[in-house]
């Protein structure tokens, strides 16, 4: 008997195969799910996504009892993943008045929401203020002063965090590295006395913690704890300067999460244990009392819970060059492969059971020589009409996806013991031309 591919271990916590030799996901067999919503198909896997919020919560809060999760909701979000959010308790980390505005649609307690990002505009701070969203991370002096004008206006008295830049390498690609020294996010370590001194001198804010992100796809616990540590020093430091006191840490998210075979990942008790002890440990050495810690993962949450349907459409071989295996999507619905040169595995969801019989390349179909999803990944016999299937599409696929060569964006399903929800619609014509303008 030809043995399942030991791939399926990347797909979600609930896929398995069926006796047609398919790839069955929460229940469906995901080649019914692509003739019953058509393809490019984006699925999620509910039990997954329950279980790895609930993963974080007991991981952090059995450790540190005054935790808080966020789902960063940059990796994913829609009002079917807000009412998620929201139904299993997790607070959201929001960057923009779109995501805030979706989260708002659904009745999502915005109390709970921490709004991050460089650049907030007048209109979104005001926007965050009457909503009452939780706290506002603020990243530099400019959003300081505009903030306390905004909340003198509105006569409220926002809860602030000061993001600061630690000044650590996290090992991972340029794109997402935020916690060096020369980073456009954040208050460098460097001024971090100038922005707490401003923050706590500002009538109209409360300045109640800090906040750090060192980057996005960290496979090691080293610079958090580095970051902790220079951040608890900090705090220290302007404590016995300013009287400052620490109320809030929070440590931002960046955890990693397996996307090949050969890059395994550590579990979330890992990320959790080096982190809460070292809070713990630099908080006695300082002689303070524990902050209230928030962790922000985005990815770590949906990246697995996601697997993203293609079918098959053309095949060529470049005589002793390369086979191409053309599906009908791409860097449109996933650009993490040409922006990151990020790595995928994938398989052919209707031949589970086939032998692998050779390397092949699997092509987007968008007009770009990069389009390439997969480089020489070993499949069985690949032919049109084949359904594709590439695990670990839950993060940072779709919330980066463009209408590139005027496509339309996919369509999503939520799966579930047998059922599937559609909680995005495919885009028509009707949807692309939407605000054009004649
Ligand atoms: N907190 C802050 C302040 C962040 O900027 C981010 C991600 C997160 C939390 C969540 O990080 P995560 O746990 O998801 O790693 N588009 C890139 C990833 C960009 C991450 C941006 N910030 C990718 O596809 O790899």
């Amino acid at each position: 008997m030809i043995k399942i591919a030991p791939r399926i271990a990347l797909f979600p916590l609930t896929a398995e195969v069926n006796r047609q030799g398919r790839l069955v996901v929460g229940g469906c067999d995901t080649v019914e799910l692509t003739k019953q919503f058509g393809t490019p198909l984006y699925l999620f896997d509910e039990i997954g996504l329950r279980r790895k919020c609930a993963e974080y919560k007991t991981e952090f809060s059995r450790r540190y009892p005054d935790s808080m999760v966020l789902y960063a909701a940059k990796a994913f979000i829609n009002k079917a993943m807000a009412l998620l959010i929201k139904e299993v308790g997790l607070g959201l980390d929001v960057v923009s008045g779109g995501e805030m505005g979706i989260a708002h649609s659904v009745d999502f307690p915005l109390e709970k929401a921490y709004f991050h990002d460089n650049n907030k505009s007048a209109e979104e701070l005001s926007l965050a203020l009457e909503w009452g969203v939780g706290r506002i991370v603020v990243d530099n002096f400019h959003e300081l002063r505009m903030l306390d004008k905004i909340a003198e206006q509105k006569g409220s008295k926002p809860d602030i965090l000061l993001r600061i830049t630690p000044g650590v390498n996290a090992c991972t690609h340029q794109y997402t590295i935020t916690g060096n020294v020369d980073s456009k996010f954040g208050f460098p370590l460097v001024i971090g006395e100038e922005a707490v001194t401003t923050a706590m001198s500002l009538a109209n804010l409360n300045l109640i913690g800090l906040h750090f992100h060192i980057g996005s796809l960290i496979f090691e616990v080293e610079p958090y704890q580095q970051a902790i540590e220079f951040i608890l020093n900090f705090a220290a430091e302007m404590r016995r300067k300013h009287g400052f006191e620490l109320k809030e840490l929070d440590v931002g998210g960046g955890y990693a999460v397996q996307y090949t075979l050969d890059a395994p990942a550590p579990a979330v008790s890992f990320f959790a244990e080096a982190i809460t002890a070292n809070i713990i440990r630099q908080c006695q050495r300082h002689e303070m009392s524990l902050p209230r810690l928030i962790i922000e993962p985005g990815r770590s949450i949906v990246a697995r819970a996601g697997v993203a349907l293609y079918t098959v459409g053309a095949i060529k071989e470049v005589p002793g060059v390369r086979y191409y295996v053309s599906i009908d999507g791409g860097m449109a619905d996933n650009i993490r492969p040409a922006l990151y040169g990020a790595k995928q595995e994938a398989v052919l969801a209707n031949k589970m059971r086939a032998k692998e019989i050779g390397k092949f390349t699997i092509a987007g179909k968008f007009c770009e020589s990069g389009d390439i999803l997969i480089r020489d990944i070993a499949l069985p016999q690949p032919t049109a009409g084949d359904i594709l299937a590439v695990p670990g599409c839950g993060a940072y696929c779709l919330p980066q996806a463009s209408n590139y060569n005027a496509s339309f964006k996919v369509a999503v399903v939520l799966v579930n013991e047998g059922k599937a929800r559609l909680i995005r619609r495919r885009e028509t014509l009707e949807d692309l031309m939407r605000c054009d303008v004649v």
